[in-house]
């Protein structure tokens, strides 16, 4: 069963919520997983409608005096079950590095909630033919020294940086190579079977060449999710 996780980032205001909501509610999804990673404030709207969710992004920090924050405790407390963590533009715009995103990861599992790491190369990586060895080193400083029994329970989500939101598009076996690699480097190391997603400018033209990728076990999608039209056509090809 696919894994299919909506991130909505700073979208949607709340007068356009019910009708998103029902729209949403809608959609064939008896065969995959879906998650939906609202803004924080939306979250148990989509609880009480029956979706499972998760968050954006969580605070590396366990509670206390961190004004504007969220922690793991929080999310797991009104029924999150997972949490995005080192979304590109988290690094890009919040500085966020490996170190914190390792904080991050540890707070979730220490509240049984399961990450979803995302990693990729930039453009200049992709051109230096440096794409897999840049996200090998954001997974190994990301998860190391996790205990094996929870990395299990760890998504990666493989996002080029130069296809989110840009309309470019990776061919199928760059795509395919990067997620063997990612899948295969971390079963030699950890013995472990590790989910891998895609992310990055899917679309319901493209994600029949993804289903194709057997290897894949589901998708990020951004822009995508806004479009519950568009969502109801890609639901329809998984
Ligand atoms: P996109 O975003 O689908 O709009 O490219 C994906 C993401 O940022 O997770």
């Amino acid at each position: 069963m696919k894994l299919v996780v909506l991130n909505h980032k700073m979208n949607i205001a709340y007068n356009e919520l019910d009708t998103y909501i029902n729209a949403l509610a809608c959609i064939k999804r008896d065969n995959i997983e879906l998650v939906v990673c609202p803004s924080d404030i939306y979250l148990l709207k989509f609880i009480e409608r029956g979706f499972v969710v998760g968050g954006q992004n969580v605070s590396f920090n366990e509670k206390g005096n961190y004004t504007g924050e969220i922690s793991a405790l929080q999310l797991k407390s009104i029924g999150a079950k997972y949490c995005i963590v080192g979304h590109s533009e988290r690094r890009k715009y919040f500085d966020e590095d490996s170190n914190i995103i390792h904080r991050k990861i540890q707070m979730l599992l220490a509240n049984n909630i399961q990450p979803i790491l995302c990693v990729g190369e930039n453009l200049s990586d992709k051109e230096k033919k440096i794409s897999k060895k840049v996200i090998m080193e954001q997974i190994a400083l990301s998860i190391d020294g996790i205990p094996k029994d929870s990395l299990k329970d760890i998504v990666i989500a493989y996002e080029p940086v130069w296809a989110i939101g840009s309309g470019m598009f990776p061919s199928l076996d760059y795509i395919a190579d990067i997620v063997d690699c990612i899948k295969t480097s971390i079963k030699q190391v950890t013995g472990v079977d590790i989910r891998v997603l895609y992310g990055g400018s899917v679309s319901d033209e493209n994600i029949l060449g993804l289903q194709s990728i057997d290897i894949l076990d589901g998708y990020l999608l951004g822009n995508v999710s806004l479009d519950t039209k568009k969502m109801s056509n890609l639901t329809e090809k998984l």
